[in-house]
């Protein structure tokens, strides 16, 4: 049943509303109301991974987390704890603070006239304070305006909306389903940006579906012919939004020279999930007497005494463990992808006040021994989608349609995405779980 789109009969006054979980309207891409209304209705009102905790390690280290035209500064309090605050100065508005570092001697100054407040947020002191009358010096009314904050996977949250639910209420069933993996335990290897002339969520829904495989990733198809490989995940999806898929029941038999050279392209087309210690790891157990049958579970079993051997917390072995290779989506942009000790992740956000631009970032996660954790992550560089010396071929690849994409929906010839029921429904089910959102 194909329905074409339109903005006045939209669900709950929302215009371009998803009217089946088939077809997504093209202009959920690019119409400027429905940015606004994203802006609006969803960003303000939706838990968002703001930072990596290990960016803020001692008190007073701060994150700016940008999300649209709003600036939030996440401060890590004397205490241990953390706090998030809009950025914005009581007196005249002014952004306290950009980017990241150290608020020195637990003082958060405003550039312009040296207010100041601790890093609870309260007011510490109002330069010429005799110049002010008094209602305008109301400790209260000076506060720094707190946002909701709390912590889960190794990442600090934030949410505007002080009637939002408790954070691991909004993510559920994420937690659960990637706590036993260990995710907490985690820290980042390396981490990169791209910006895509391409909306937020077209560009992380070329990584919500596995179905691209096949044409987008030649080298990495595990299917012995064309029609196998999507039948090989299996997709489940969850209330508000999020998603999951994981490999399937169905395996494709592989020797272990088969098995190494699937895990050294994942390696070196990506450096995340599979890293090359694991494949040092992998490879030693090749010549196994009981290789041929079982090289997949002596090739884990090996990796779980690797870690032992190094004091890697890594996690107990479990059925989590099934979401190896596959992926958790947080809605509205957040991706999780275990493997190992590994993970690779993704946040994808508007750029700018531009529909069609968007900022995507990637994390390479791993589990470092007990002890020699590395220091605060910086964030490697911003490259272009097509830079071949700081992004492998599978990053590439994906970021080589995304543009394309894009472009294509403005063709006076498209009217809206054709979904597969059940290889691209975590697609539909992030629309419908947005359009809940608008309609409020
Ligand atoms: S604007 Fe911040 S102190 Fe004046
Ligand atoms: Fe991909």
């Amino acid at each position: 049943m194909a329905v074409a789109p339109d903005r006045e009969s939209g669900r709950g006054g929302v215009p371009f509303a998803m009217k089946d979980p088939l077809h997504v309207p093209r202009e959920r891409y690019y119409d400027r109301a429905f940015f606004e209304l994203e802006r609006e209705r969803l960003w303000p009102h939706v838990w968002q991974m703001a930072c990596r905790l290990e960016e803020i390690p001692a008190s007073g280290d701060f994150v700016e987390y940008e999300i649209c035209d709003q600036s939030i500064i996440v401060v890590r309090q004397a205490d241990g704890s953390i706090g998030a605050f809009f950025n914005a100065c009581r007196h005249r508005a002014t952004e306290l603070a950009k980017g990241d570092g150290r608020f020195p001697g637990g003082q958060i100054v405003c550039p312009f006239h040296g207010w100041r407040w601790n890093l609870d947020g309260s007011s510490s002191f109002v330069f010429g304070a005799e110049g002010f009358a008094p209602e305008c010096l109301d400790p209260d009314d000076l506060r720094l305006r707190e946002c909701l904050v709390d912590t889960w996977g190794g990442c600090v949250w934030i949410n505007m909306d002080p009637d939002a639910p408790p954070l691991l209420d909004g993510l559920a069933p994420v937690p659960a389903m990637l706590d036993p993996l260990g995710v907490e335990n985690m820290r980042v290897w390396w981490w990169k940006e791209v910006i895509l002339d391409a909306n937020w969520k077209l560009a992380q829904e070329a990584f919500l579906e596995g179905y691209h495989t096949m044409q987008t990733h030649p080298q990495i198809r595990r299917g012995p012919d064309d029609e196998a490989p999507p039948q090989l995940l299996a997709y489940e999806t969850y209330a508000r939004g999020h998603s999951s898929f994981r490999n399937g029941t169905q395996r494709v038999k592989m020797t272990p020279d088969q098995s190494l050279e699937l895990s050294r392209i994942f390696w070196e087309g990506q450096d995340a999930m599979t890293l090359e210690k694991d494949i040092r790891v992998m490879a030693s157990v090749r010549d196994h007497p009981d290789a041929a049958q079982s090289f997949p579970r002596l090739a884990v079993d090996a990796i779980y005494e690797d870690a032992a051997a190094r004091g890697i917390p890594i996690a107990p072995y479990g059925p989590a463990m099934k979401l190896w290779g596959g992926e958790v989506f947080a809605f509205p942009n957040y991706f999780v992808l275990p493997q190992f000790a590994n993970a690779l992740c993704y946040r994808s956000r508007p750029y700018g006040d531009d529909p069609e631009r968007c900022r995507f970032e990637v994390w390479s996660l791993t589990t470092y021994p007990e002890g020699e954790e590395p220091g605060p992550p910086q964030l490697q560089g911003r490259y272009a989608k097509d830079d071949t010396e700081h992004w492998g071929l599978i990053p590439r690849q994906d970021f080589s349609n995304i543009e394309r994409q894009q472009r294509g929906l403005h063709s006076r010839s498209f009217e809206q995405l054709r979904l597969a029921t059940e290889w691209e429904r975590a697609i539909s089910n992030m629309h419908e779980s947005l359009d809940r959102h608008l309609e409020r």
